[in-house]
């Protein structure tokens, strides 16, 4: 266990912020399944302060089971982003978390997401704006890539850089700003950030196992272990970190079924067909069953698929980070 801030930390595994899937009824699950912390998706700082209304569906949250709820704002001017902070803690964020690591060039040309990397100082004084704006009682955090590209690894100095701004955890995605998501995470720079600062540091990249995620956390000396892509269509695999069982065939129906319900609440119905891709992975025939969901759009026979589909079995094999959906364009 360990502290964010006044916060504490229950587990050290946490569901990663991912655009289009940690919304509310999936970081609820997180929770539920033992995760230590599942922040928002990227949130606009300009979209908070101009009430846009696909904002406030990425602000719905559920106080009670998202303790502490962490809210990540994405912005490239101070001022818009110490306003956001304010507004997101009036909310009930209580972890503010900043996006330095999204390699998006409709995000970075704004000066925000992985741009930041480029300059630590006005890195640095960011945190320091938005801690103010925000007092005390909610840390602010920062979620970065090692570096821009390969010729300007910097998230050792930045690290310090942000430390000594007030910062109260860093999160490190083992990859630079240019590699996307190609290439292997390096996790020698994560264990070499956390050996260099004494805030928390959250490690993240290609973590899709329980003995990997093990193996991670002891070996970068880490506090977390951020989990993104491995908890796609699996977010039992926190309870499984914390030494519990697998899903029975019922249980897993009935997640789906709820995660289903609660993500139609405000969000388009195809919207969900990513998870249920996710979901099907390492299951016998789930070509024909994604086939067959692509085409449904009313409610009822999207839940009759499910109950049909995943009732009386359980996958065949284990996950792979199979590249089911195209991540080049991901916020991250
Ligand atoms: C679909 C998708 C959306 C993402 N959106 C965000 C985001 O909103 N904010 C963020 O900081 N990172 C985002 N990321 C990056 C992840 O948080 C994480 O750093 C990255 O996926 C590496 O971890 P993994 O190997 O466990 O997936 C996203 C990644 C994916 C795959």
């Amino acid at each position: 266990m360990f502290c964010i801030g006044k916060h504490l930390i229950k587990s050290p595994y946490f569901l990663a912020p991912m655009a289009g899937v940690s919304e509310m009824p999936f970081r609820v699950i997180a929770f539920e399944m033992g995760a230590g912390l599942a922040t928002t998706e990227l949130i606009s700082a300009k979209g908070i302060f101009h009430r846009n209304a696909r904002t406030q569906q990425y602000l719905r949250f559920d106080p009670e089971k998202e303790v502490p709820y962490s809210l990540q704002l994405f912005g490239g001017e101070e001022l818009a982003m110490c306003h956001a902070a304010v507004e997101a803690a009036k909310l009930g964020a209580q972890i503010i978390d900043i996006n330095m690591g999204c390699p998006v060039k409709k995000v970075t040309q704004t000066g925000a997401g992985s741009a930041l990397l480029c300059d630590t100082r006005r890195a640095a004084s960011l945190v320091k704006a938005m801690r103010l704006a925000v007092g005390d009682g909610v840390p602010i955090t920062v979620k970065i890539r090692t570096g821009w590209d390969a010729q300007n690894i910097n998230c050792l100095e930045m690290g310090k850089a942000l430390e000594d701004a007030g910062c109260a955890a860093i999160a490190l995605h083992g990859r630079t700003r240019a590699q996307g998501y190609s290439g292997r995470a390096d996790w020698e720079l994560i264990k070499a950030l956390k050996a260099s600062v004494q805030i928390p540091i959250i490690g993240n990249g290609d973590v899709i196992s329980v003995e990997d995620a093990n193996l991670k956390l002891q070996e970068s000396g880490c506090d977390a272990i951020m989990i993104g892509r491995g908890a796609l269509g699996n977010p039992w695999i926190f309870r499984e970190l914390l030494g519990g069982a697998r899903p029975t065939a019922i249980e897993r129906r009935d997640l789906i079924v709820r995660h289903f319900q609660q993500h139609v609440e405000v969000n388009a119905l195809r919207s969900f067909r990513s998870h249920l891709v996710w979901y099907s992975k390492g299951f016998e025939n789930a070509g024909g069953f994604r086939e067959q969901v692509m085409h449904l759009d009313q409610e009822a026979a999207v839940l009759e698929a499910i109950d049909a589909f995943f009732s009386n079995k359980l996958p065949v094999a284990d996950q792979e980070m199979t590249d089911l959906v195209d991540y080049r364009q991901a916020f991250g």
